[in-house]
């Protein structure tokens, strides 16, 4: 991996998205019915469809990396970390499946990045519901030019604590390949089938219960500490709430402590969060929670519910001192992606 050779320390945004153009026909290609595809609308508009039913419009700051260079450069990031859109993971397919279509999206991505020379840093996708699989795809992925993996909080019922995911996560911390863990699969129902609910309530609830799970689960205690792991959107709810798990562990252990060997808070040293979170005293908070080595700029580009200009509320932070931004920006981003300095 080779990250820009600018003067100075490059801005790294953790957090972005891309949905590759040019797929083939996946219900031929991967087997099964129903598989997302893609509705060319103009040459700048596409809406994702799953079947027959509409899932997202999206533009060509998703495919085209002259768009997104130009939007980075707007904003000031050098680099962007490149993840896929979750509604591709597939983790509820078969793994044959599964398999197809991680290979399929990875190696697109793989091309998406080498035309935008080294300002973009792909992520892969692994068919998680499989541990055998998702390392044998991560494996193939490094060697191919990705440099870490992003991966839904959770495969149906099975959390971050299951034995079969917290196998890849350990393979990940063998290979060095930072995790970048996405909400995803949001419950959803008449209540929360409104105003976004699914999103503005029940991501951060997901991504929560997610370190949650590996806290509580005692995932941190048995996983090498060279697990690098990186929540989003701020660690959804965990930041602020760490406190009330903190009283729950000490005061319902019975119910609580699972096969965890410290408090909550004893763990925040462990995992990383992204800065997505829209205004300063949320910023502050992570900082002050978590410590400021563990946020990282990232935005949600280039999704309507990520920040534009990305990092602008980090940078008009005024709390932070200018080191501490700088590492917010950028060295704690080289520090996750295994790139210490340039
Ligand atoms: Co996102």
């Amino acid at each position: 991996m080779a990250l820009r050779d600018a003067p100075g320390s490059p801005v790294v945004d953790v957090h972005t998205h891309v949905v590759p153009k040019g797929w083939p026909d996946l219900d031929a290609m991967c087997g099964g019915s129903g598989w997302p595809w893609l509705r060319v609308d103009s040459e700048r508009d596409a809406m994702i469809m799953v079947g027959e039913t509409e899932f997202r419009p999206i533009g060509a700051a998703c495919w085209d990396p002259a768009t997104r260079e130009a939007d980075m450069t707007a904003d000031g990031v050098d680099v962007q970390v490149i993840s896929p859109t979750p509604v591709f993971f597939s983790y509820e397919r078969p793994t044959g499946q599964a398999v197809k279509v991680a290979r399929i999206f990875n190696d697109k991505v793989l091309e998406l990045a080498a035309a935008g020379g080294d300002r973009f840093v792909p992520f892969c996708q692994v068919p998680l519901q499989d541990p055998d699989a998702a390392c044998a795809e991560l494996d193939r992925c490094l060697a191919a030019g990705h440099a870490g993996v992003e991966i839904g909080n959770h495969v149906g019922d099975r959390d971050l604590d299951d034995a079969g995911i917290v196998t890849f996560l350990q393979h990940c911390a063998a290979m060095e390949a930072p995790v970048f863990v996405h909400p995803w699969d949001m419950p959803g129902g008449p209540r929360l089938d409104r105003w976004m609910a699914r999103w503005l309530t029940g991501m951060p609830a997901e991504t929560h219960l997610s370190a949650l799970s590996m806290i509580l689960g005692g995932v941190f205690d048995r996983v090498s500490r060279s697990l690098r792991i990186c929540f989003a959107h701020g660690g959804g709810s965990l930041p602020f709430w760490l406190g009330r798990a903190d009283n729950a562990w000490h005061r319902r252990g019975d119910l609580v402590r699972g096969d965890s060997a410290a408090p909550p808070s004893s763990y925040v040293d462990r995992f990383s969060v992204d800065s997505v979170v829209f205004s300063p005293p949320a910023l502050r908070l992570l900082v002050d929670t978590l410590g400021v080595d563990r946020v990282m700029l990232g935005s949600d580009y280039p999704y309507p519910l990520g920040e534009r200009p990305a990092g602008a509320v980090v940078r008009r932070a005024d709390f932070l001192t200018e080191t501490q931004r700088d590492q917010i920006l950028s060295g704690n981003a080289l520090r996750f992606l295994g790139k210490p300095r340039i």
